[in-house]
């Protein structure tokens, strides 16, 4: 589906909410699971990639239940209950679903086949594959890559000691989830931080999970203690394009709802802040071990600046929709230390040189690892290409109502992680009042 978005001719205010954040409702639905109690959790993410982590869990053998679209009850058979399942487990297009699954069900030793759709097909999987070789695991695939095979052992994983080649917090979840059925302790070393909601979460299930400056450390555990309740909060990696579109739209004053703001995901907030805009947290709050805020945003002049490695692990996902802010403001952004840009959904590095220069010519120059990003270019209208990447479309959205419009291509994959995006879109476009 392609999909016509029209420049937006006044800012944008009042009010809004986003859908609950994806990382969190991923890990809520699996470690429920593993609990023997049921766990009610609300304003969860109901997307196709979190979906996959749903349907997957239910071959699994949970037992899942919505009673309303962002509430449902998780009703596990214990943290040894899983069941070997009957059919191949497809994670669709999340690296998600199919990494931390691989180290809980290698972990489990429990037999299971992985397929995915063509881009998660092409994404690298020896990262987790290696390490868990390392603890025992026995796992058949070509070339690292799917489809893969874990298969049942004669022997217990044994915990190890892991120094990330990679900072990704799917591979460190994959290898807590593995630890926590492991012989002894699990401690993986992290280059650069990445999120922590797997870490936050185990030690609300009871696990035993320790940090010290970039090391994490589990033990092994008997059980699981579930929580009654999980409450998700809204995603900041969905609120970051009206994030951004407020920023560079004249006139906004919005204000997102209770958005995560849990340090290790905040990046976004801290480099729009160095680019001089005006962003406030209000009404910051804890609830399920995350801090909540509402986000303040006030349109205004921003400024180029550098984006280096040691950030990139807070904001790996705000790349392109933060090459936008960047394309509004006076000066040149650089961006370094990204090159795992190029195995995400698809290689956003060149995805998003090839689609905004869409716009403006020269814009964007690729670099190995990252971008460089001419700001304050005359824009025009442009049909580009999302290349089937969520968080491209809903980028490709917001610079095209910002400048002189757009036609994206393939615009329909915002239904991974944000399927309500262009309805707020026009909702927001059409508002006359606060
Ligand atoms: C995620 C981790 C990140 C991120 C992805 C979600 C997670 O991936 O890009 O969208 O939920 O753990 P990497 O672990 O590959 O960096």
């Amino acid at each position: 589906m392609n999909k016509k978005i029209n420049k937006i001719q006044r800012g944008l205010v009042g009010k809004i909410t986003v859908p609950g954040d994806k990382s969190i409702s991923h890990r809520s639905v699996m470690l429920a699971a593993l609990g023997d109690s049921p766990v009610k959790i609300e304003n969860f993410l109901k997307a196709a990639d979190t979906l996959s982590t749903v349907g997957v869990m239910r071959e699994l053998g949970a037992k899942i239940e919505f009673s309303a679209d962002n509430i449902l009850t998780v009703k596990g058979n214990g943290l040894c209950g899983l069941k070997e399942p009957q059919n191949t487990l497809d994670a669709g297009n999340s690296g998600t679903t199919l990494r931390l699954l691989m180290g809980l069900l290698a972990g489990a030793n429990i037999s299971a086949n992985f397929i995915g759709d063509a881009s998660l097909s092409k994404r690298p999987m020896k990262r987790i594959t290696d390490p868990l070789a390392l603890m025992g695991a026995k796992i058949e695939t070509t070339d690292g890559k799917l489809p893969i095979k874990i298969l049942k052992t004669d022997k217990r994983l044994k915990g190890i000691e892991y120094k990330m080649p990679v900072a990704s917090a799917q591979l460190k979840s994959a290898l807590l989830l593995a630890g926590l059925f492991a012989e002894g302790e699990t401690k993986i070393i992290e280059p650069n931080i990445s999120r922590d909601h797997t870490e936050r979460m185990l030690a609300a299930f009871g696990a035993k999970i320790t940090r010290e400056n970039n090391g994490v450390t589990i033990k092994s555990a008997e059980k699981l203690s579930a929580p009654e309740n999980i409450f998700v909060p809204g995603d900041i990696s969905s609120a970051a394009y009206f994030i951004v579109a407020a920023l560079i739209i004249p006139g906004s004053d919005l204000i997102i709802e209770n958005i995560g703001v849990n340090p290790t995901r905040t990046g976004i907030i801290d480099i729009l802040k160095e680019m001089g805009a005006n962003i406030a947290l209000e009404n910051t709050r804890v609830i399920c071990g995350e801090e909540i805020a509402d986000i303040h945003i006030k349109y205004g002049e921003l400024k180029g600046v550098n984006i280096g490695r040691e950030i990139m692990g807070r904001l790996i996902d705000e790349i392109p929709i933060i090459a936008v802010a960047a394309a509004f403001a006076k000066g040149e952004t650089k961006i370094s230390g990204a090159e795992e840009l190029r195995v995400k959904e698809t290689d956003r590095i060149k995805a998003v040189a090839t689609s905004f220069n869409k716009f403006a010519e020269g814009m964007i120059t690729e670099t190995d690892d990252g971008m460089i990003i001419k700001g304050g270019l005359d824009l025009n209208y442009a049909t580009a290409d999302s290349f089937d990447d969520h968080r491209m479309a809903m980028s490709l959205a917001i610079l095209g109502a910002a400048a002189n419009g757009t036609e994206i291509i393939n615009a329909e994959c915002v239904n991974i992680s944000y399927p309500e995006f262009y309805a707020t879109l026009y909702e927001l476009n059409n508002r006359r009042t606060i």
